[in-house]
């Protein structure tokens, strides 16, 4: 845990209460690691995703992403918190991947919350990932070179 993240007696969240329902849907006969992540959206709505593995084992998708992308195609680019839980209620945090692929659509102030079971630890995306690449990033050097 970072110096800044924050820790919890309470586990009555229930964007956690959905994190944790959605990992009963997990397909992970390789792991054996079930995940669930809960998204809410800038207007309140609630995506979840679970961990879908694959025997080509790189194919697998996070929970994460697959919150990510059920909100996504449903027209929801905003964001205002994240739940994550495993079925080992062990603190599971984003992993580096899906860290990238959430700072596309959250501000680094997005809290992100991960349940241990009894208690629950708050952190926020920027301090998982500071100083992500992102599309000013790109912007930014397309114009050094003079393209935009
Ligand atoms: N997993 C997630 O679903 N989210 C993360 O960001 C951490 C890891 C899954 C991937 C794999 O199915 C299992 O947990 C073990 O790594
Ligand atoms: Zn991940």
């Amino acid at each position: 845990m970072t110096a800044e993240a924050e820790r919890f007696s309470m586990t009555d969240d229930p964007l956690v209460a959905a994190a944790r329902e959605a990992f009963a849907d997990a397909y992970v006969p390789y792991s054996e690691y079930p995940v669930g992540a809960a998204l809410r959206a800038a207007d309140g709505t609630v995506f979840v995703g679970c961990n879908i593995e694959n025997a080509n084992y790189s194919n697998s998708l996070h929970a994460e992403e697959v919150a990510l992308a059920e909100a996504v195609k449903h027209g929801h680019t905003e964001f205002d918190r994240l739940a994550v839980a495993s079925e080992a209620a062990d603190g599971v945090t984003p992993c580096g991947m899906c860290r990238q692929s959430l700072a596309e659509f959250c501000d680094g102030d997005l809290p992100v919350v991960c349940d241990e079971g009894d208690e629950v630890t708050e952190y926020t995306l920027g301090e998982l990932l500071p100083d992500t690449i992102s599309l000013e990033t790109l912007n930014d050097a397309a114009e050094q070179r003079g393209q935009r």
